[in-house]
C-alpha cells in the first residue's frame, strides 16, 4: 500500500452488541497505522443515526449524540464516503477507500450493512452479504453445515407466530429432538442474547418465549451437557487460513452474556490441549464451513465438543467476531505468530483485495 488510504472505522450500532462494539473498537483504533491510513471515525448510535465528531468513541460510550455532526453515508457508487447534510445539499466530509465495520450482530454483522457497502462499491472488511446472514441465522446456517456433511446438533426452527398460535404442538415438536437439555436461541442474535438452556417443559416454554422476544426465527437444539468449547480463527479470501485452536472455559451453566461481557470469570486457554489429529480435523471443518458459507477477510469457528463421548459439531461462524485485544479471535492469531497490527492491517488488504476481485465481475449485459 502506497498512498495513504481513507479507513474508516464504523462502531456503535443498532444491537444489542451495542457496547461490545465500542470494546472492539476501542482496541482496534488503537493499533491502526496513522502513517499508512487517514482514519475516519464513525459512530452509529443506538437508534441507528450515524455520527463523526470530536472525541468520538467517549461521545458514544457517553449517549452525548447531541454533540456530534448527523451524516449520512449514501449508496451512491463512485460517491464512497460519508456526507454531511446542510441546507438540503449533501457536502462531502470524508471519501472513503475502505471501511471496517467493528460492530456486531443484527444490523451489522448479518449482511444488511453489507448490502450498503455493495451499493456504495466500496471495500469492507469480513463477509460480503450473503456470507454475512448465512453465518447469522443460526437455522439455516445448520442446514448449509448438514448440506456439507459438517457435524452440527440436531434442531429445528419454529417461527415466532406457531409458537403464538399453538405452543403445545411446537413443545412436542421440539421435545422429539432430543432427551432435555434443549437449547433454545433466537435465530439472528449473538452474545447469548436470548439463549435458554432448557431441562423441562415448562423450562422449555419459557426459553421458546424468551427467543420469540429477539427474533422472528426461533431455533431449538439438542444441548451437549458439561461440552468443551473450542474455537478457531479463520483468515483469508478465497484461500483462508486457520489458527491453532482456542477453548472457553465458561464457569457459569453455559457462556452467558454476563460471562462474555459482565463477569469476565471464563478462562481462555490458547492454544487449547487438544490432540494433533483432532485440532487438524476441526481446523478442515472450519475451512470448509467458512468456503461453504461464503466467508472472506475473518470468521471465529466455534464448536462444542461432547467431554462424555468425544463427538464435535460445528456450532457457530462469527463473521465479525469480537475484536479487543484480549479477545479470541485476535488472540489465537497472535498464538500463530500473526501479532494484532499486523491482523487488523492484513483484514484491510484482503478487504482491498475482494473488492478487486468484485470488480472483475460484468455488471452489464444489453442484448
Ligand atoms: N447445543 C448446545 N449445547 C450446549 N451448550 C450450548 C449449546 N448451544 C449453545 N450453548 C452455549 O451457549 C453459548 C451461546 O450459544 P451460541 O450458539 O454460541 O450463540 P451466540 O451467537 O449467542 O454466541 C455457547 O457458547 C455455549 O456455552
Ligand atoms: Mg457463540
Amino acid at each position: 500500500m502506497n498512498e495513504k488510504l481513507n479507513l474508516g472505522i464504523i462502531y456503535g450500532g443498532r444491537s444489542g452488541e451495542h457496547e461490545v462494539s465500542l470494546m472492539s473498537a476501542r482496541s482496534v483504533l488503537s493499533v491502526i497505522d496513522r502513517e499508512k491510513f487517514n482514519v475516519i471515525e464513525i459512530g452509529i448510535s443506538r437508534q441507528g443515526q450515524w455520527f463523526l465528531g470530536e472525541n468520538l468513541w467517549t461521545m458514544m460510550q457517553n449517549e452525548r449524540y447531541d454533540s456530534l455532526t448527523p451524516i449520512i453515508f449514501p449508496p451512491i457508487p463512485q460517491k464512497a464516503g460519508v456526507y454531511t447534510l446542510e441546507e438540503g445539499a449533501l457536502t462531502l466530509f470524508a471519501a472513503l477507500d475502505v471501511v471496517f465495520p467493528v460492530m456486531h450482530g443484527t444490523f451489522s454483522e448479518d449482511g444488511t450493512l453489507q448490502g450498503l457497502f455493495e451499493m456504495a462499491d466500496i471495500a469492507y472488511v469480513g463477509a460480503g452479504v450473503l456470507g454475512s446472514a448465512a453465518c447469522m441465522d443460526k437455522g439455516l446456517f445448520k442446514d448449509v453445515m448438514i448440506a456439507n456433511q459438517i457435524p452440527t446438533l440436531p434442531y429445528l426452527v419454529f417461527n415466532r407466530t406457531e409458537i403464538q398460535s399453538d405452543l403445545e404442538n411446537c413443545l412436542d415438536q421440539a421435545e422429539g429432538i432430543a432427551p432435555y437439555p434443549l437449547f433454545t436461541k433466537p435465530a439472528n442474535l449473538g452474545s447469548s442474547v436470548g439463549i435458554s438452556k432448557c431441562t423441562s417443559r415448562s423450562d422449555l416454554m419459557e426459553g421458546l418465549m424468551q427467543s420469540a422476544l429477539y427474533d422472528r426465527r426461533i431455533v431449538v437444539e439438542k444441548g451437549v451437557n458439561n461440552a468443551r468449547e473450542i474455537e478457531i480463527s479463520v483468515l483469508g479470501n478465497e484461500t483462508p487460513k486457520a489458527s491453532v485452536p482456542g477453548e472457553i472455559i465458561p464457569k457459569d451453566i453455559f457462556y452467558t452474556y454476563s460471562e462474555k461481557y459482565i463477569n469476565d470469570t471464563a478462562e481462555l486457554l490458547v492454544p487449547a490441549d487438544l490432540p494433533a489429529d483432532l485440532v487438524q480435523e476441526l481446523q478442515a471443518l472450519a475451512l470448509t464451513a467458512y468456503k461453504a458459507t461464503d466467508c472472506a477477510g475473518m470468521g471465529r469457528v466455534d464448536f462444542l465438543i461432547d467431554r462424555d463421548n468425544g463427538d464435535y459439531y460445528l456450532n457457530e461462524i462469527n463473521t465479525i467476531p469480537g475484536f479487543t485485544k484480549i479477545s479470541m479471535y485476535p488472540k489465537l492469531w497472535e498464538a500463530s505468530g500473526l501479532p494484532y497490527a499486523e491482523l487488523i492491517e492484513a483484514l484491510i488488504k484482503l478487504a482491498l483485495a475482494r473488492k478487486s476481485q468484485r470488480d472483475e465481475t460484468t455488471r452489464e449485459f444489453r442484448s
